[in-house]
């Protein structure tokens, strides 16, 4: 018997067929709202059950109740708020009542939404319960400033999909993901989140985790990243490559997470959790500084303060120390594996990486894989 999904029941708001056509007719004489690729991306991730137990998009009691107690307003632990902002312009053509048709920038009816609430929020109090912090510096919090001052709430039906065409081979519904693990015979999973091309640290924390499991989901987030991260593109090519070179192929698998990244840290790990016991991972790894960026957070705040929510979550928490490689030891390891002074052990800043990539300089192999080096310098001097 697989996981069960976050609440109870795998969520499916996708019509398909006959009647996904009908709707679509129909959609096209409502009123209408041009959302953003971030706004799309969640309305597939709550159309497809990745989001379970999510209907729609956060009504106003549930908004604050997460922002105020990382749960729903019936107790269900969720940590970063699913909304829809629009501007108070925009909120004032719409009805309570009223079915909105969701249009993505490029015109594609992408689903409907039916209008439950219309609610203004504060943007200071979600930046600082939600991202720690109410500067303009961080990039979540900065897209957070840049919303319009209301949320509409109700429940979504998925019309159409994003396209993943370019993924096409790694993209999957949670239910096919659970379903790919049963015919696996795969009883155990650990997912790992990763929003990086994978290096040795991660690939260490990998395979520790699979020495204890059945099987591993490499799901990387191939959503909206803040514009220094490596694209989604280069580094899908990477784990292809890294996975045909140095991970046994049945007990991995490659599978897109189709969000945008919060780097909420904290929070955004109970997220990440969260998805991936939908996609029917049973263990989740959160290493050091989990969807942190600069300095917001703190190594282990994340590892600290999942484990509040760890005995209800119904995922369990694989926690990783800092992990790299020593020389003395010759291989990887973490403080609590390695006894030698932090001279030996090969350290380099993501900057820093990025910088040699883009020289077409190959990190040392105690970082990364020749192999994927050669695939991030390619890709990097062509996306330059
Ligand atoms: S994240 O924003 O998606 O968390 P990243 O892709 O760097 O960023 O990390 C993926 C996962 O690996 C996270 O759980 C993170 O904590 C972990 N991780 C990254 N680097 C290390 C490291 N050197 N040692 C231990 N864990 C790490």
């Amino acid at each position: 018997m697989s996981i069960e999904a976050h609440g109870g029941i795998l969520v499916n708001r996708e019509l398909k067929g006959a009647e996904r056509e009908e709707a679509l007719a129909k959609a096209t004489t409502l009123p209408s709202l041009t959302i953003s690729s971030w706004a799309v991306s969640d309305l597939e991730l709550i159309g497809i059950g990745g989001f379970s137990p999510l209907t729609g998009f956060l009504g106003k009691a549930d908004y604050e109740s997460v922002v105020a107690n990382t749960r729903l307003a019936d107790g269900t632990i969720w940590s970063v708020p699913i909304t829809l902002s629009v501007t108070t312009e925009e909120a004032d053509k719409y009805q309570i009542g009223d079915e909105i048709a969701l249009k993505g920038e490029d015109n594609v009816i992408y689903g409907t939404l039916k209008l439950e609430e219309k609610y203004a929020y504060d943007k200071e109090l979600e930046a600082k319960k939600v991202y720690g912090t109410t500067e303009e510096a961080h990039p979540g919090v900065k897209k957070l400033y840049e919303r319009g001052d209301v949320y509409l709430g109700g429940p979504i039906t998925l019309l159409n999909r994003p396209d993943h065409s370019d993924f096409a081979d790694f993209y999957m519904d949670p239910s096919e993901t659970r379903k790919m693990f049963a015919d696996l015979g795969w009883k155990t999973v650990v997912g790992f989140q990763t929003r990086n091309p994978v290096h040795r640290a991660h690939e260490y924390i990998q395979k520790s985790a699979l020495e204890a499991v059945d099987g591993l989901l490499l799901n990387p987030l191939v959503g909206e990243t803040k514009s220094d991260d490596i694209s989604a593109e280069v580094r899908m090519e990477s784990y292809q490559v890294i996975l045909k070179h140095y991970y046994p192929a049945d007990r991995t698998r490659l599978v897109i997470y189709p969000a945008a990244m919060r780097y909420a840290g904290p929070k955004e790990a109970i997220l990440h959790a969260i998805v991936r016991k939908n996609y029917g991972c049973t263990h989740f790894i959160v290493g050091r500084d989990h969807a942190g960026v600069g300095d917001y957070y703190g190594t282990y705040e994340a590892q600290d303060f999942i484990s509040e929510f760890e005995s209800e979550l119904g995922i369990q928490i694989f926690k990783f120390e800092h992990a790299f490689f020593c020389t003395k030891c010759e291989n990887m390891g973490t403080a609590k594996t390695c006894p030698h002074d932090k001279e030996n052990h090969v350290h380099l800043s993501g900057t820093k990486v990025r910088e040699m990539l883009r020289n077409g300089e190959k990190p040392p192999k105690q970082f990364s894989r020749p192999e994927v080096a050669e695939v991030l310098i390619k890709g990097m001097a062509v996306n330059s």
